[in-house]
């Protein structure tokens, strides 16, 4: 296989910087997650999507999981406002997209409907519980939708400059690097021991490893994305063959929506110019909201090479002291008892009183960059 060809077979470039605004009179303010998705459309990222679902496509990726052209789509992307700003659109008005004062694009208002959220919640979240962070979300958003094509005139400030490529910019590379199979890596945590064991046991078998953390907006005690990024590259530094890694961020928000996400994810890889994605445990899932490898099995709902990339799935991976190696359930005979074992709870106490985990859960230069994140940033978690 070579490099995938983007979702829908053409990469969609919607950003048109000198586009004026002057004319324009109204304008929807943006959430956080509606301007990421913004610039996700604009650059090509969620090709083939050309702005914020219409009703009928709505209905049907959250029913169907596909567009109502038949491509497979799982976490609806759209822009929603309260009733009364609803009510003071047209349809036709070209609306100005504004965050803070600044103008990032335009929509072209084609419809405005009414979601049924708790339809939403369940078939994308598989929960209507307000506890799940996807599904507060959902319900604290307006409760109207507005759909149509939007251009993209102003990118969103970039803090990761240098890692914050366009799709066009990442099959560039990987084709400058002669790579023809390419696994893409979502994260939004830091790279531990296990995600270092499954990134390279992956690249075993393909050309290039594209490090592709996940840099919007995350749940508060998520690990910030500036503390991330610096102990991704004291990772890569130290212990990865730089000519066969590449790291650019995804500026993206997180769902949490575990299954659905997981497709979204590998959909909007194979658009980066991935041809394979890594899926292990619980991928993109939070709480016990989500079977361990429902992540996995929900590939199985699409026929081969419908999504047109290959997903890789990977068990629960640890170190095993019997073992003296990093494994999983499928390579390793001994007990639970050999195998390091880490809560969330207990790596995060640890950072906070400026103790390393042990080397076998995560690289001592990580650990290091975490416990000066978490004193300088007073983050709570980990
Ligand atoms: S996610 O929300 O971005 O999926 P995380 O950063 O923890 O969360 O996971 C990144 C990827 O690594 C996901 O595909 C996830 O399934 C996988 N993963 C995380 N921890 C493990 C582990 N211990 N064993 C196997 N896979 C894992």
């Amino acid at each position: 296989m070579s490099m995938s060809i983007p979702h829908g077979g053409t990469l969609i470039q919607r950003f048109e910087p000198g586009r004026s605004v002057d004319d324009l009179i109204h304008e929807v303010e943006l959430d956080a997650i509606a301007l990421s998705d913004l610039e996700l459309i604009g650059i090509g990222a969620y090709s083939p999507l050309t702005g914020f679902l219409k009703g009928e496509n709505y209905r049907s990726v959250v029913e169907h999981m596909r567009l109502t052209e038949g491509q497979p789509w799982s976490i609806p992307i759209t822009l929603p406002v309260s009733q009364e700003k609803a009510e003071a659109l047209q349809l036709g008005d070209e609306v100005k997209l504004v965050k803070e004062g600044v103008v990032y694009g335009v929509l072209s208002l084609e419809e405005k409907y009414v979601p049924d959220k708790n339809l939403e919640a369940e078939k994308v979240y598989r929960t209507t519980d307000l506890a799940h962070p996807g599904v507060k979300k959902l319900f604290e958003r307006g409760e109207v939708y507005l759909g149509g094509d939007i251009v993209l005139i102003q990118r969103p400030e970039k803090p990761f400059a240098t890692y914050h490529l366009d799709p066009v910019d990442t099959r560039q590379a990987f084709a400058d690097r002669g790579w023809e199979t390419i696994v893409g890596f979502q994260t939004r945590n830091p790279v531990h021991r296990a995600h270092e064991y499954i990134q390279k046991t992956a690249l075993e078998t393909v050309d290039g490893l594209f490090l592709n953390p996940l840099v919007g907006e995350t749940k508060s005690d998520d690990i910030p994305a500036n503390v991330r990024m610096e102990s991704y590259e004291v990772l890569l530094e130290k212990y990865y063959p730089t000519e066969r890694v590449f790291l650019a961020v995804f500026p993206a928000a997180m769902r949490y929506a575990g299954p659905r996400e997981a497709i979204f994810h590998a959909l909007v890889r194979k658009n980066y110019g991935c041809t394979h994605f890594i899926v292990g445990r619980d991928h993109a899932g939070v709480g016990s909201y989500y079977g361990t490898y429902d992540a996995q099995k929900i590939f199985a709902e699409f026929k081969p090479g419908e999504l047109g990339i290959q997903p890789l799935f990977f068990e629960h991976a640890f170190y095993c002291e019997a073992c003296g190696n990093m494994a999983t359930p499928k390579t390793c005979p001994h007990d639970s008892e050999h195998h390091v074992a880490l809560s969330g709870t207990k790596v995060r106490a640890m950072l906070r009183n400026g103790e390393r985990p042990p080397a076998t859960f995560s690289r001592a230069e990580v650990a290091d960059v975490l416990i000066r994140g978490v004193s300088e940033t007073s983050v709570t978690t980990g």
